[in-house]
């Protein structure tokens, strides 16, 4: 099914939902099928978050089985290279190698409180598709998982882990087969089967997932903020991250948005430039529309219709991108850069020869972005790898 025609169905939006706004920007614009699925998602989240034992048991499977706190990493060779005190906080070395696996876990465990039968999850890069077929496989539940067959074409490592993990593993023709069109296909089914329970892998989507997804990836900048006030006694000069849907992103800003001395950057998938259709950068050249559920930026034609994208990053070539961001460009609050193909690849070369750290291709924009902006600064950075590049070694980069 093509559920496209949703995201533009004014008529669905639900003008009493105030809460899940981020200024102007967020909201649930869905069909009236959903309405109900997801006001009592929103309700037994905003519960959930408050409940001690709930939060025991996050933090339990996080310590125990996903291995956090993950380190914050004093990078030696790179900040002589780059000339600035880089940070690197290593979501890379979290079980299953990427920050969504925080995500899936906090997820999962309200869908068991839930009682859900069945587990569905969209995937671009196959990261967060492997992090649901994980958490599936931990508290033994049916899954299904949606990637277009663009992504499972470039990103066959993860193809192969999720089918191992025991989820049924489909992928979708339409569109450009990538991400849009994989959620699309997950929301198609979630609209078809109301007894699923729909895990979605970023900040982005309709209220509440902009909002739970945050909250479940703010321990990376929790503990980011902790480790730096020990190591270097003070607060970052700057923070920096990859933005796909921006959950990585969030999770890192969360926990230093209200200090305005530190300089937020973020990096969009820019493929080969500011062209449109060859490229992903949504906050750079998208406009304010309503997209797969919620009211944020998008890659979309004069007529307000999303428009395909284009990065070698499969986890940043998403036409849309969470509201939270959107705000946080709007009020100033963050800066949204466009790195190409190219000088993502470069980044993902360096780090590698310089720390023995092979970055995902998607945290490799962020490095990139980063060696830019802070050449001969003099500052004190982190920036969020937040992913390690093994899915990404066969892609003949070098
Ligand atoms: C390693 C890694 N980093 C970043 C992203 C982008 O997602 P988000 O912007 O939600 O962090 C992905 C998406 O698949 C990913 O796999």
């Amino acid at each position: 099914m093509n559920t496209n025609t949703i995201n533009t169905e004014q008529t669905a939006i639900i003008e009493e939902v105030k809460q899940g706004y981020f200024g102007e920007f967020g909201g649930m614009f869905v069909p009236p099928v959903l309405e109900p699925k997801l006001l009592k998602l929103a309700e037994v989240f905003d519960e959930l978050k408050e409940k001690k034992e709930f939060i025991k048991e996050f933090y339990y499977y996080l310590n125990q089985y996903v291995g956090r706190p993950s380190p914050l990493y004093y990078a030696q060779r790179l900040s002589d290279y780059v000339g600035s005190k880089i940070y690197l906080k290593r979501e890379d070395l979290n079980h299953t190698g990427a920050h969504k696996i925080n995500n899936t876990i906090g997820q999962i465990l309200v869908a068991k409180y839930m009682g859900a039968k069945e587990i569905i999850a969209e995937t671009g890069a196959g990261q967060h598709g492997v992090a649901t077929a994980t958490v599936a496989a931990l508290f033994g539940m049916k899954c299904k998982i949606f990637m277009g067959k663009k992504d499972a074409e470039r990103q066959q490592l993860n193809a192969y882990r999720i089918k191992l993990l025991g989820s049924e593993f489909i992928t979708t023709d339409q569109g450009t087969a990538t991400l849009k069109d994989a959620v699309d296909a997950a929301l198609g089914y979630y609209i078809e089967n109301p007894d699923s329970f729909y895990i979605l892998g970023s900040a982005v989507g309709p209220h509440p997932y902009p909002s739970m997804v945050r909250f479940f990836q703010s321990v990376i900048g929790t503990e980011a903020r902790k480790q730096i006030l020990e190591q270097e006694n003070r607060l970052p000069d700057s923070i920096f991250a990859c933005v796909g849907g921006g959950s990585n992103a969030i999770g890192l800003y969360s926990g230093f948005i209200d200090d305005k001395n530190v300089k937020i950057y973020s990096a969009e998938g820019g493929g080969d430039g500011l062209i449109p259709g060859r490229t992903a950068s949504t906050l750079v050249m998208g406009k304010p529309m309503v997209f797969q559920g919620t009211y944020s930026y998008c890659m979309s034609d004069d007529d307000g219709n999303p428009i395909d994208t284009y990065s070698i990053a499969a986890g940043l070539d998403y036409p849309g991108v969470g509201p939270e961001h959107a705000f946080l460009k709007e009020s100033n609050r963050a800066e949204y850069h466009c790195v190409t193909d190219k000088e993502a690849i470069e980044a993902f070369k360096l780090l590698s020869s310089l720390e023995g750290i092979i970055p995902a291709i998607e945290s490799s924009h962020a490095i990139a972005l980063a060696m830019k902006l802070l050449k001969n600064k003099n500052e004190v950075s982190i920036i969020n790898l937040s992913g390690r590049g093994d899915k990404d070694v066969d892609r003949n980069m070098i």
